[in-house]
């Protein structure tokens, strides 16, 4: 039997397998997807290890915070990592390990469903990590041209604008000044928010008067109805939580690892509903 790993630091409550291993079992894939935790970065080097030597292993995704460590150990890295700087997924290729980049497919796929437009907006993203490079990176494949980055660390919001120099402008945004100018569309790429911390939300809309959003995404799916999109669907806004966005990211995953085609519609939306 094949393997399949998901790799991080804190793993409870995490849904991967279920959705994995349904899509195994629907396309008849003789593997299983499971979920191994590594407390810090030495075991992170002994996973790999493992990993290289277990002919059975196809390969792994790889969440907070590994994400941009996981790049040291990978023989080769696709286009969209090579600017995102950040992997999900892993391949075994042979002898080698080559990394890619599903989250800003998966976001890019939930955007696109919403059917708003975006083009000439003024969008906000909120945090400047490993998530807001796939979800700006997912913009810019979706013709964005600038994006407003606001972060609790300022410097790291400015660094981004090197990181993407040569496909879009970032406009950088003091954490406390997020409030003062007007947005169509804010991203929260941040962990504020997310369970047990449901109470905390990284912008409070009620201290917001410079306008309405048209549209607010939350990355967080757990809950899925974080304070801020609670907050934003009370001042009018239509809401999309992070849950597509993981299930897309996976089916990606799967497409790389076993060449699998499309999924079907009524597929997605059972493992959507299972996912609930
Ligand atoms: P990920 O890969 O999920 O993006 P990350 O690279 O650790 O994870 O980034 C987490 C993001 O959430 C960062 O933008 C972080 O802000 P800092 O760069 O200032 O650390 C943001 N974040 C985390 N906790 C926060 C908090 N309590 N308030 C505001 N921003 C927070």
């Amino acid at each position: 039997m094949k393997k399949l790993y998901l790799i991080g630091k804190s793993l409870k409550h995490s849904i991967s397998p279920l959705i994995h291993n349904k899509i195994l079992s629907n396309f008849g894939i003789d593997a299983v997807y499971s979920n191994v935790e590594l407390p810090d970065f030495e075991k992170l080097k002994e996973f790999v290890e493992m990993v290289k030597k277990d002919g059975d292993v196809v390969g792994f995704n790889i969440t907070i915070p590994y994400k941009e460590d996981i790049l040291e150990f990978c023989d080769e890295v696709s286009e969209d990592v090579r600017i995102i700087q950040a992997a999900n997924t892993v391949k075994k290729e042979g002898e080698k390990l080559v990394a890619y980049n599903t989250d800003w497919l998966g976001f890019k796929r939930s955007l696109e469903e919403v059917g708003i437009d975006i083009k000439d907006k003024r969008i906000l993203i909120l945090g400047a990590g490993g998530a807001a490079k796939a979800c700006i990176y997912g913009l810019y494949r979706m013709g964005v041209k600038e994006v407003f980055v606001a972060n609790r660390t300022y410097e790291k919001a400015e660094s981004l604008k090197e990181v993407f120099q040569d496909i879009l402008k970032i406009l950088p945004v003091e954490w406390l000044r997020r409030y003062e100018f007007k947005y169509d569309i804010i991203i929260n790429t941040t962990s504020v928010g997310m369970f047990p911390n449901i109470e905390s939300s990284p912008f409070e809309f009620e201290n917001y008067v410079a306008g309405i959003p048209v549209f607010v995404y939350d990355m967080i799916y757990n809950p899925p109805k974080t304070t801020f999109l609670e907050e934003a669907e009370k001042k009018g806004s239509k809401t999309e939580n992070g849950l597509k966005m993981l299930v897309y990211q996976a089916v990606e995953a799967e497409k790389i690892w076993f060449d699998i085609v499309n999924l079907s519609q009524s597929f997605l939306l059972e493992i959507l509903k299972e996912c609930e």
